[in-house]
């Protein structure tokens, strides 16, 4: 089976058997060697010097509890939605009291830091800024170069800062604490190549210090009780062991490729999926910069829906891939080079979604015109 949906995607050999291994004790001596271990090389791809947490749930555990510790009911938030996962950021900090400010850009469209310099001066009480760097329902990865700068000039009035970027570190340039980002959130199941299960948070010294003083409630997603287990190798609570191993190995074979080549391949990949898609009729939801390096948008050719195609890659090829998201959900298909992948897998996609065409011409079910 080829997997090539954003999530989860394809484990390394490796990674599959150290995930398989039997499971060991969570407050013993290996377990301690490798969350710490995990924890540094983390650090190496997040291009920061604070402490990266791991957590036992999905990406939108990670965005909770980011949200849960820096939140207090009543504050004002900016959340800047390019997508679904724009959305979901919002809805997060709406559902724990925050006056939330949606700053809705066009599917299909990146941020501006022009636009969101003017929704924080509109608003001079805003206290978080919450973005997403890399869009997953679109394709669209959004430049956080400007918003830094943005942020800089704001100097002391500027809001904590928060950045989603599950489905785009570990693939991309994401230099944190050379942009001044206050929580960066990922998860493993995306490009680092590791099983479902687990997210990561990075924390500034600013963010902290909002920790500390910030009135939300919170329990299992408490940061500090994190913070202060991580310390020692541990976890507060039971973690996803199995997870962790398999994390543990990808993160090696990650550190062997180096961030730079990382970088280069999926940018690689990008583009001749986008090529490959571009030959077969598609059109491309991402417009030239804003592409995403991880998952491909493409807009259905004339004839076919999304989730017809998807069925029928499934079926007749052995690929799956994912239809669009919400108001896209039959417009477009998401195809994924994210994390694990070679240029063959990027071909072979492209050759069965031919393959698909041409059967489901053959069968009628495409009109030419
Ligand atoms: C950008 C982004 N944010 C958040 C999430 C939610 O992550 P999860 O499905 O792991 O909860 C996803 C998942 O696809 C995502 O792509």
């Amino acid at each position: 089976m080829n997997l090539r949906i954003p999530g989860p995607t394809p484990l390394p050999a490796a990674v599959r058997r150290a995930a398989g291994a039997e499971v060991i004790d969570h407050r013993g001596r290996v377990f301690e060697d490798l969350l710490i271990r995990c924890s540094n090389r983390l650090r190496e791809f997040y291009q920061t010097q604070s402490d990266v947490l791991v957590l036992t749930g999905s990406g939108t555990g990670g965005l909770e509890a980011a949200l849960v510790n820096v939140l207090s009911p009543g504050d004002e938030v900016l959340a800047v939605s390019t997508g679904h996962f724009g959305e979901r950021f919002a809805a997060i900090a709406r559902a724990f009291g925050a006056r939330v400010t949606q700053l809705d850009v066009p599917w299909g469209q990146a941020h501006s830091a022009g636009t969101i310099a003017k929704a924080l001066n509109d608003n001079s009480g805003i206290r978080l800024l919450l973005t997403t760097h890399n869009e997953t329902s679109t394709g669209v990865l959004n430049d956080l170069a400007p918003v830094a700068e943005l942020l800089e000039r704001l100097g002391s009035r500027r809001p904590l800062w928060l950045v989603d970027a599950v489905s785009s570190l570990g693939a991309t340039d994401l230099p944190m604490d050379k942009w001044g980002c206050d929580v960066v959130i990922s998860a493993s199941q995306k490009a680092w190549m590791a099983p479902p299960g687990l997210s990561f948070l990075a924390v500034s010294e600013r963010a902290w210090e909002r920790i500390d003083t910030a009135s939300c409630p919170r329990y299992y997603w408490d940061l500090r009780e994190a913070k202060r287990y991580a310390r020692k190798g541990q976890t507060p609570f039971t973690p996803a062991v199995s997870a962790l191993a398999g994390l543990g190995e990808a993160l090696e074979l990650m550190a062997d490729e180096g961030l730079p080549a990382i970088v280069a391949r999926h940018r690689r990949q990008a583009s001749q999926m986008r090529s490959g898609l571009r030959q077969l009729g598609f059109g491309l939801l991402a417009q030239g910069e804003c592409a995403s390096p991880t998952v491909t948008a493409a807009l259905m050719p004339k004839g076919l829906a999304a989730t017809d195609l998807k069925r029928r890659l499934l079926a007749e090829q052995g690929v799956v891939i994912a239809a669009g998201m919400g108001e896209l959900k039959d417009k477009v298909i998401r195809v994924a080079h994210m994390g694990f992948c070679t240029d063959q897998d990027v071909q072979a996609s492209l050759d069965a979604i031919e393959a698909v065409q041409r059967t489901a011409q053959t069968a009628g079910t495409v009109s030419t015109v």
